[in-house]
């Protein structure tokens, strides 16, 4: 193997750079989760964290993945056999519909082309159809990896509002949460998936669940078995700076670096930080003469951007150059897009310069690989990156 010098150049679409100031907050010795200075810790991040997900109601943390936080969504507020609607915009999606599926609901996905988010008018279709309210949740992937496209949560809410069904709205912002505008109290979303590894600028480790009111009655009635994911011990022993089983610590020291971080900067300033650099990755893709593959103009991700290759050239070659010549990992296709994209993430720690770095080892990249480019790419995104800061 090639020895490299300087730093990595992690630009996968999460897990994401930690920040120095996140890892040093983690390298401090482990406390006992049962003493006070644990309960003050509690106690100071779990109001800090509501704002992060546009909420004033409990957020629920897990020493999980993504995935169990999907799955705790699902056995918290659900029955063996409940109806699940779905849209199937892409990998995780459709993972998290296979997933639901396993736990004995009965899941409908929306078919769809990988490159469109959820499509409201066709929830709405779906919904109109369902007079007995046999459908309990829709469950809609907020920004979705595997394709860079962001769906629009509000339209799905006004979709579902317009045919007064009372399906629960249940939303995974894995690669959204603190990189893309979220508000799970103001657009009537019931639980909210996220996960520490992107936007929020941790390791892997920790797994989230916002919950509404009425996803808390739903709770209440709802059978699917659940012992480790279920909120109510999890809420009651939070209530006094707790959790009824050992949590991960030293994510949670990480965790409230990262918040103080993301509240320095502002989260409109992070926003709209992710959009510009989402817009200069773009014109850097356009210039090439490559195709991005997220394909309506109201949905491309803040988050990451999946680039199409023309026929013939496979990405993973792309991707394989790269990270043998400059030390910098991009995301892979996923699925049914392996070979045909790659995915250059663009959310978290990151700024102008680290994008104009990863930028300018994509284009050497895709010229080493033999992928017919125009030059100009990185001169594009340089260009609105510098009119965009004035
Ligand atoms: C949108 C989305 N949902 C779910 C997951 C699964 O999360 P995890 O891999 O942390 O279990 C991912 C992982 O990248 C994701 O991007």
């Amino acid at each position: 193997m090639t020895t490299h010098s300087g730093r990595h150049f992690l630009q996968i679409p999460g897990p994401t750079n930690v920040p120095d100031r996140v890892l040093r907050a983690m390298s401090a010795p482990t406390i006992d989760h049962r003493g006070p200075e644990f309960a003050a810790l509690v106690r100071e991040l779990l109001p800090a964290l509501g704002p992060v997900f546009g909420t004033e109601r409990p957020v629920v943390i897990y020493p999980s993945s993504g995935t169990g936080a999907w799955e705790a969504a699902l056995v918290n507020t659900l029955s063996p056999g409940d109806r699940v609607l779905a849209s199937e915009t892409g990998h995780f999606a459709t993972l998290w519909a296979k997933l639901a599926t396993g736990l004995g609901l009965d899941v409908e996905l929306i078919p769809g082309d990988w490159r469109h988010g959820a499509d409201p008018d066709a929830i709405a279709d779906r919904l109109a159809a369902d007079e007995e309210h046999a459908i309990k949740a829709v469950c809609v992937v907020h920004n979705e990896t595997s394709t860079g496209v962001t769906s629009r949560v509000p339209a799905v809410r006004a979709a579902m509002d317009a045919e007064a069904h009372p399906a629960l709205l249940l939303v995974d912002t894995i690669s959204s949460l603190a990189s893309i505008d979220y508000r799970h109290d103001e657009w009537g979303v019931d639980v909210t998936v996220a996960g520490s590894q992107k936007g929020l600028m941790l390791p892997p480790g920790l797994g989230f669940n916002a919950v509404s009111a009425k996803a808390l009655a739903a709770h209440a009635d709802a059978r699917l078995p659940r012992s480790y994911w279920d909120w109510t011990p999890i809420l009651d022993a939070n209530a006094s700076g707790a959790f009824p089983y050992t949590p991960a610590t030293n994510l949670l020291f990480g965790l409230r670096e990262a918040l103080a971080m993301l509240n320095e900067e502002g989260l409109p300033a992070v926003f709209a930080r992710h959009q510009r650099h989402g817009a200069a990755t773009r014109a850097a893709v356009r210039a090439w003469g490559l195709e991005v593959l997220c394909a309506d103009e109201r949905e491309h991700s803040g988050s990451l951007t999946a680039v199409l290759l023309p026929n013939g050239h496979d990405a993973d070659e792309v991707r394989r150059v790269i990270l043998e010549r400059f030390d910098m990992s991009l995301g892979s296709g996923l699925g049914r897009l392996a070979g045909t994209v790659f995915r250059i993430g663009h959310l978290g720690h990151f700024n102008d310069l680290t994008l104009a770095g990863t930028l300018s080892g994509v284009q050497m990249g895709l010229q080493l690989a033999g992928v017919p480019t125009k030059p100009g790419g990185v001169e594009a995104a340089l260009e609105l990156l510098r009119e965009a800061g004035e």
